[in-house]
């Protein structure tokens, strides 16, 4: 057989891992070729690709951070007007199925693909943890050790200092960065876009807090956290970018001048941004993406398409795509509530 793979949607950690998991597979075990697209959907639309080879140069790429591939993200509308360049480019490389490594956007065009007739089966991946039917995606182990790193040492210079540290976690629709990591550090607040917050609540936990000698304040803001409607706090609105993303307008800023007036201390944010989705993976998303890719391989040789590697608990298997796009995994409110416990 030949497989087409591609990376697409923002990068994250374990990706070179998934790659080299479906190649070694594909090359090994079932005697197939494997074709990589360049960017995304991007290098299926113009016929950008290179060959896969296996062996030690693949084996290489398994503990690096980002795409050798490349990746990026293509307007829906952009890419339904190119299936006739899809197709032409499937039919010119002799590719019998595609398997793309993606998130919410990325498994959706895969979805949309695989109605259109194209034998594909999806890979799950983004630091965000949000894609349904599967546990865990790759790359959100180590974004929540990159934040967790990061807030053990906010913890000490707050604490130096007495003040409050905002830090700002990636998280678009999700808080599972947030909630893993605030838990992890024992952060004194935690928000999610799940649960909107009230900001008079918040002021009165870091008044209290203060009130008693505590000397610090960590609070951990997903990026898509929103304030409560009628709160007295209103977010400035960013509106959409080209593939109808929210433009976040800084949350966690937008908190800070209200927490100093009303509790008299001082706020200082951090934006954790993009360092959590570079650099090489944890030993979990590379054991993760491995067996992921390995499993996709397994599963176009099966002819189980329509479909996306899975792992549930810690068995590998295999979700329909339609099951796994249909919504997005948010944190449940119980688990949240758990979190609770620990705020103050
Ligand atoms: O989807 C993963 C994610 O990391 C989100 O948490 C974040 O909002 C977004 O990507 C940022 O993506 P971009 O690379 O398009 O700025």
């Amino acid at each position: 057989m030949r497989i087409g793979i591609l990376t697409g949607g923002g990068d994250c950690p374990g990706l070179n891992a998934a790659i080299r998991g479906i190649t070694r597979a594909a090359l090994d075990q079932y005697g197939s070729t494997v074709v990589g697209f360049h960017d995304g959907w991007r290098g299926l639309l113009t016929d950008s690709h290179r060959e896969m080879s296996g062996g030690q140069r693949l084996d290489r790429i398994l503990p690096r951070g980002g795409t050798i591939l490349g990746t990026a993200r293509v307007n829906p509308e952009r890419l339904r007007a190119g299936l006739g360049d899809i197709r032409a480019t499937l039919e010119r490389n002799r590719i019998d199925a595609l398997i793309p490594i993606g998130g919410e956007g990325t498994l959706k065009a895969a979805r949309w693909l695989s109605d259109e007739g194209v034998p594909v089966v999806g890979v799950p991946k983004t630091i965000d943890n949000d894609i349904g039917g599967t546990d865990y995606t790759f790359g959100f182990d180590t974004a929540v050790s990159i934040a967790t790193d990061a807030m053990d040492r906010l913890h000490t210079t707050a604490e130096s200092h007495r003040r409050v540290m905002l830090v700002e976690v990636m998280g678009r629709h999700t808080g599972w960065i947030a909630l893993r990591s605030g838990i992890a550090t024992g952060a004194h607040i935690i928000t999610i876009p799940e649960d909107p917050f009230d900001i008079d609540e918040i002021c009165g936990l870091i008044r209290a807090r203060f009130g008693r000698g505590d000397r610090h304040v960590i609070g951990v803001i997903a990026e898509g956290s929103v304030p409560r409607a009628g709160s007295g706090m209103a977010l400035r609105d960013g509106g959409v970018d080209e593939y109808g993303h929210e433009i976040f307008t800084g949350v966690a800023a937008q908190m800070a001048p209200l927490i100093e007036r009303d509790a008299g201390v001082e706020v200082r944010t951090t934006v954790l941004g993009y360092i959590q989705r570079g650099g090489t993976p944890s030993s979990y998303d590379r054991v993760l993406a491995s067996r992921l890719g390995a499993h996709a391989a397994r599963a176009v040789h099966d002819g189980a398409f329509g479909t996306m590697a899975a792992v549930r608990g810690t068995r590998m298997t295999l979700t329909p795509l339609a099951d796994a796009v249909c919504e997005l995994k948010t944190v449940p409110l119980e688990l949240y509530r758990e979190a609770r416990i620990f705020f103050g």
